[in-house]
């Protein structure tokens, strides 16, 4: 029997036509076609794939929706615990030291999160430095002076409260706010506070070694760095310093996987401008779910607009914050992110951090929930002026326009977590198709940890030399792997399961004509292009990656 399903996916309805078959006693479900998600058309098409297959129109019933469909249609919703088991089978990440029990918070990258970890950071460095001209980038130190904690704060202020859930016993962290809260609740025991900064000795001998702190963010550099750094790039206001780099906090209870771990890795920017400084910049035209923090107070839900549109109605207040959020937007966006599970979120006034004015958060709708993915901050010249104080030295500029010297502030900080930035691209890129029965990872071959595969469709040395040409003339640019063995099928299914955007086959036809074929992941659609082509061909495909049919000759459709 063929029956129309309804999924609702991140809060939008897709439309499926099923049909159960009995196979040896059992029912078993196949997903027949994608119909759309708009139900009258649905319908029609679902009437026009029955016709042709001539069973009664009366067969068309609707099954009660699922939620979360784990086989049978084209999109897959799946929990971040699949997501991990997913990353552990296929080589992306492990727990660390698994062979000793792991240790929580902790994570190891395989073969294929590696490279997609590094294509991640190498993306948004490109983005966000090497294509500005306003922004240079920094590496600084994991372990610093410590007086560098003392003078940000981090040591009085950067504090974290443990609550336990009385009747599940459940352990996990707030900040001050929000115990504040959880101390009305007789259910919750609200702890100790302490600070998430990991200790360490710098020094051999104790007597006379220095206690010292793994960064908690990676901001600081920036700042400790910020006069040098400003003089020796000859920056001039408005202007960013960006750095990628780990971070370690002690968290009371890392969870979710990669979410919320004890050693991470950040993005960040600090943007400098001077006081009262107009942004330059036109706001990227980026709509997205916003909520104030007025519409947080009144209980009222988020709503969907433009960020130019928010900042003309005043819900975000200043230029610069406007035009950082929808920058960031625009990046996850050319990344192949979706934009429907993102939101921004403005800071309650009680949840600011000791150092910021206004904050306002770039959330996902990860599957417990919507969460903080990057934070984006404005600083004021707080870290400026306390490092000024702390080590008695001058970090002011001179400003041509009013011949005097300057403390610049930071108007937005740019703050994403490397692993959440992962999660987001896992979570957005995971399909299971039915018809190909195997999971598609749809990354934008960009970020995708192989680029191309290349394999013979017969066995022959004839073939496997070309091959291994084809591989020796690609990988000095791209990861580039060598497929040898299982059936073509197989091989094909299994290097769409890890998101390979390209598959490059050779058969008989290629000794004879010198060509080669191109497979495309997501489309399945195959060209014909010239050995001689296939590295100018795979880099235009790589870096603009809806072209694929005008690239060469289309071999199968
Ligand atoms: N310099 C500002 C700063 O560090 P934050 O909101 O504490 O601000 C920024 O952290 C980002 O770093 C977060 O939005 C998140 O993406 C990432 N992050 C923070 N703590 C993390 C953790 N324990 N595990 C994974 N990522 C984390």
């Amino acid at each position: 029997m063929a029956f129309i399903i309804k999924k609702n996916i991140h809060g939008k309805e897709y439309y499926y036509l099923n049909e159960n078959k009995r196979i040896n006693g059992k029912v078993k479900t196949k997903t027949l076609a994608y119909l759309g998600k708009i139900r009258k058309e649905a319908e029609k098409r679902a009437r026009d794939i029955l016709d042709k297959r001539t069973v009664k129109k009366e067969e068309i019933k609707e099954a009660p929706e699922k939620k979360s469909e784990n086989r049978g249609g084209e999109i897959k919703n799946i929990s971040i615990e699949e997501l991990a088991t997913f990353c552990k089978r296929k080589g992306f990440v492990y727990q660390s030291a698994e062979i000793y029990g792991g240790l929580s918070g902790f994570w190891d990258f395989g073969p294929l999160g590696v490279e997609l970890k590094n294509n991640i950071k190498k993306e948004w460095w490109s983005f966000h430095v090497l294509q500005r001209e306003d922004t240079v980038g920094i590496d600084g130190a994991i372990i610093t002076n410590p007086k560098v904690w003392e003078a940000s704060g981090h040591v009085a202020n950067f504090v974290d409260v443990l609550i336990v859930d009385k009747k599940t016993k459940e352990r996990f962290k707030a900040d001050k706010f929000e115990a504040e809260k959880y101390k009305s609740d007789p259910r919750f025991e609200v702890r100790e506070e302490f600070n998430p900064m990991f200790i360490t000795q710098i020094g051999p001998v104790a007597s006379d070694s220095i206690k010292a702190y793994l960064r908690p963010e990676t901001a600081q550099l920036i700042f400790a760095n910020f006069k040098s750094v400003y003089e020796n790039a000859r920056l001039k206001l408005p202007c960013g310093i960006a750095q990628i780099g780990k971070s370690f906090r002690n968290e009371i209870a890392p969870r979710d996987f990669l979410f919320r771990s004890r050693e991470f890795e950040q993005m960040e920017i600090e943007y400098f401008i001077k006081k009262g400084m107009s942004c330059p910049y036109k706001v990227p035209n980026e709509e997205i779910l916003v909520y104030s923090a007025g519409d947080q107070i009144q209980n009222k839900e988020p709503r969907k607009m433009k960020i130019r549109e928010a900042l003309a109605n005043k819900i975000i207040a200043k230029d610069w914050h406007a035009y950082w959020l929808a920058n960031e937007i625009r990046w996850f966006r050319q990344m192949g992110a979706n934009i429907d599970n993102f939101r921004i979120r403005q800071h309650l006034k009680e949840e600011l951090s000791h150092y910021s004015s206004d904050t306002w958060d770039l959330e996902y709708k990860f599957p417990f929930g919507w969460k903080e993915l990057q934070g984006i901050a404005d600083r004021g010249n707080f870290d400026l002026s306390q490092h000024e104080k702390s080590s008695g030295k001058d970090l002011q500029i001179f400003d041509e326009e009013t011949k005097t010297k300057i403390l610049p502030e930071v108007i937005c900080e740019p703050s994403l977590g490397v692993e959440r930035a992962f999660l987001v691209f896992m979570f957005d890129s995971y399909y299971y198709d039915n018809e190909r029965e195997n999971i598609i990872l749809k990354l934008n071959p960009k970020l995708a940890p192989v680029k191309a595969a290349v394999f013979p469709i017969v066995k022959g040395a004839k073939f496997e030399k070309i091959a291994e040409k084809i591989i020796e003339s690609l990988k000095t640019d791209w990861n580039v792997v060598y497929d040898k063995s299982g059936s073509i099928g197989r091989r094909y299914s299994r290097n769409d399961e890890i998101g390979t955007p390209f598959c490059i086959t050779i058969d008989e036809e290629s000794v004879r004509n010198k060509d080669v074929t191109i497979r495309d992941r997501d489309s399945r659609k195959q060209i014909r292009v010239k050995i001689t082509d296939l590295r100018d061909i795979l880099r235009k495909l790589i870096e603009n990656p809806g072209k694929f049919e005008e690239s060469g000759k289309i071999f199968r459709k």
